[in-house]
């Protein structure tokens, strides 16, 4: 049910029993904003703000695991994703003036400054930042902001998901790019996995305009045939997932499984003996169902949970092998941060 809230009849919010699985977010301390660090409730944009009406913004999400016997938090291809992410920019014609090294300072600064000793997922966002009226981005300013929250799971990963396929098309690359990451291609999203959760299902897979496979509302997807993993290719109206790398080469270097990138027939899932979600926000999220038929016997694979425990030692920092796919924030250096604050 909806309900007015007390304090103003046109807002509204839901009450407990409709909010199927949120993930838990903190709210940040603080945010890089205007080119500083700054307070996070000092980092606030106009409503007249270009992206806030028309899309405008390219973003990020990027997730840090604490490692409590390291004292450590590892963020995960903190590079990779500074490196699309500025890829992404230049597609949407937004210019940060900052390098993937200053990029990836700030967000080590802003993880250190948050002082949380568990999880961390990192928003990093450029955005065109005019106060105007009116669509075209010539001539509009670009801004920056980045900031640090905890951010529990995305979706349920101890159990299979029961997930539909959306009556809504993934946008196609000639009109809103999968690929560029850019916030008015949420809708899109939003637009499926609502539809999914209102329906009883924990998450939509998504079919591209030509009817084949593409993703899900925020993830890449994997289906496993026999000892063979499929995913849809870079022209299947997908985002170059990150997580989707680390899954192809876990596969491939610890499970010696090879993975193939084709297009994927709707009817080719319900074939499927396993699928999986992979992304920074849902991990790797195992698919016991799709539109109400069983994948393989409609439980957990064997191969979606090897991938998952070994998905997990590696972003903890478990597994020396990976490594290099981890930027290290040591929690020695918390006691900096009040100073930093303060400058
Ligand atoms: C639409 C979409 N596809 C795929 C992914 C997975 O990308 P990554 O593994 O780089 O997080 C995401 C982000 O999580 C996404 O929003």
């Amino acid at each position: 049910m909806m309900e007015p809230t007390s304090r103003n009849r046109f807002a509204y919010r839901v009450t407990a029993q409709e909010v199927r699985f949120v993930a838990d977010t903190a709210t940040p301390k603080y945010a890089f904003f205007g080119g500083e660090i700054v307070p996070f409730d000092q980092a606030k944009v106009s409503v007249m703000t270009h992206a806030f009406n028309y899309g405008t913004g390219v973003f990020e999400g990027i997730r840090g695991y604490w490692n409590g016997e390291a004292e450590t938090t590892y963020i995960v291809k903190l590079r990779e994703h500074f490196l699309r992410f500025l890829k992404n920019c230049k597609m949407m014609h937004i210019t940060v003036p900052y390098s993937v090294d200053e990029l990836m300072d700030v967000s080590v600064q802003l993880v250190e400054m948050q002082d949380m000793r568990g999880d961390v997922y990192l928003r990093p966002i450029a955005y065109k930042s005019s106060e105007t009226i009116g669509v075209s981005m010539e001539g509009v300013a670009d801004a920056l902001t980045i900031f640090a929250s905890t951010f529990g799971n995305y979706v349920d990963i101890d159990r299979g998901l029961s997930v539909c396929v959306s009556s809504w098309r993934r946008t196609e690359d000639n009109a809103i790019p999968a690929r560029a990451k850019v916030t008015g291609n949420y809708v899109n999203s939003a637009l499926a996995k609502n539809e999914a959760v209102v329906n009883g299902y924990d998450e939509a897979i998504v079919l591209n305009p030509q009817g084949f496979v593409a993703e899900a509302s925020a993830a890449n997807i994997f289906i496993v045939r026999g000892r063979t993993l499929i995913t849809p290719g870079f022209s299947d109206d997908i985002l170059e997932g990150l997580t989707r790398d680390i899954v192809t080469q876990l596969a491939k270097d610890e499970l010696g499984l090879e993975t193939r990138e084709r297009s994927i027939a709707r009817s080719e899932l319900y074939y499927a003996d396993e699928i999986f979600f992979a992304g920074t926000g849902v991990q790797i999220a195992s698919v016991t169902s799709v539109d109400h038929r069983n994948i393989g016997n409609g439980e957990v694979g064997p191969i979606t949970g090897a991938l998952q425990r070994l998905y997990f030692d590696a972003v903890k920092g478990r597994n020396p092998k990976y490594m290099e796919w981890l930027t290290p924030v040591k929690s020695h250096a918390l006691a900096g941060s009040e100073t930093l604050a303060a400058s």
